[in-house]
């Protein structure tokens, strides 16, 4: 089967950084489904996972976590899918990724495709969902169904992948008050169109600018970019008894204690965690995945897809990863076809 994978980890611009390559079609054993893959997006876990190194591999390392298809074969063990299923996912990270015709996948990380999205559109969605749903809804503790309505959301790179899904659970079903970070005019049209209360630029002084539009301070901070280059500021504007959660790895100590005063909190979302440690409620992640199906089907909730490139192959990917690597990503890039 076709794929797309590496042996080196190499710049993006150097032909041999994303190889188009054969390899076996696999079988599915135990909860495992097999997948035909119709589209894929492309997440920054892709471009950190293929950043330069020396390492060589023996066997191309396919990326990709995220994906659309349809379900051609299940393990003995599988009870919640079929052959011709129509499926999204955004994977294990301990396992091959999706950038292949075939691809592996635990039923209990998967969810039934939006039945009125096509295959590009819900590619777009899962890792995504995921990890603003998780982030939100299960490290933060904010009520998804509506409990916590009128208090206060700051979400630091509001039209990435992650700020355009996060944006939408908090608007359509937590009904916050959001303030979002955008730095171009193309990101604030981006973000103003899904709804935000409020924009200010995460390249000026952010308390400066809280300050300006009267908050006193966010119940909830969301950290979707540069926890350390934000971490300051955050600790200034998280109201007293606040929460702050980050989906981003820091580069050097963050100053815990700089939230002391206020007994705020501070959480880490990874949305790996539950399929990489396998916790007993990894089926979560299907339950997350069929809710936000349900949610698009009813017209509460939009696919994040900004642009599609056609098929999938090792120069489309390289142009996705480029393009994400340059930190200015709004929406999400789907690649679709074969
Ligand atoms: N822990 C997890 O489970 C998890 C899951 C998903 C993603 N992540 C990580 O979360 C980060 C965001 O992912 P994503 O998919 O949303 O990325 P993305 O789509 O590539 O994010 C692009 C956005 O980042 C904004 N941005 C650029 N520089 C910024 C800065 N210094 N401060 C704040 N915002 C900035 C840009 O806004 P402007 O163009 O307006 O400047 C752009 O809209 C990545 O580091 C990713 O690896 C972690």
């Amino acid at each position: 089967m076709k794929a797309v994978g590496l042996y080196k980890y190499l710049p993006i611009d150097l032909p041999d950084s994303l190889v188009d390559v054969e390899i076996d079609k696999p079988s599915p054993n135990g909860r495992q489904l097999l997948v035909q893959v119709r589209a894929v997006a492309v997440n920054p876990v892709d471009t950190k996972m293929r950043s330069p190194q020396d390492k060589v591999e023996d066997s191309p390392r396919i990326l990709g976590w995220d994906a659309a298809g349809v379900v051609e074969a299940v393990g003995s063990e599988v009870t919640h899918y079929k052959a011709g299923d129509e499926v999204f996912y955004a994977g294990s990270f301990t396992q091959p990724g999706c950038n292949s015709e075939f691809h592996l996948v635990d039923e209990r990380i998967v969810g039934a495709k939006p039945k009125t999205l096509d295959f590009a559109q819900a590619a777009a969605m899962p890792l995504t969902s995921i990890t603003a749903w998780e982030a939100m809804f299960d490290r933060l503790g904010i009520d998804s169904a509506g409990a916590d309505a009128g208090k206060n959301l700051l979400i630091i790179g509001g039209a990435g992948g992650v700020g355009s899904m996060a944006t939408q659970f908090a608007k359509q079903l937590a009904k916050l008050t959001v303030t979002v970070t955008a730095s171009r005019p193309e990101s604030k049209v981006w973000v103003n169109d899904l709804g935000v209360d409020h924009i200010i630029n995460h390249y000026l002084d952010i308390p400066q600018q809280v300050d300006n539009l009267g908050i006193s301070g966010f119940d909830y901070i969301l950290c979707f970019n540069d926890t350390d280059e934000h971490w300051q500021s955050m600790a200034t504007v998280v109201a007293p008894q606040g929460s702050i959660c980050s989906i981003v790895e820091t580069a050097g100590d963050v100053d815990l204690g700089a939230l002391k005063s206020k007994s705020a909190t501070f959480s880490w979302e990874f949305m790996f965690t539950r399929s990489m440690y396998e916790t007993d409620d990894m089926i979560e992640q299907h339950n997350i995945l069929n809710r936000v199906a349900d949610l698009v089907d009813a017209g509460s909730i939009s696919t994040t897809t900004n642009k599609i490139l056609e098929p999938i192959n090792a120069n489309n990917l390289k142009a996705a990863h480029a393009e994400i690597e340059g930190r200015h990503a709004i929406g999400k890039i789907v690649l679709q076809g074969w």
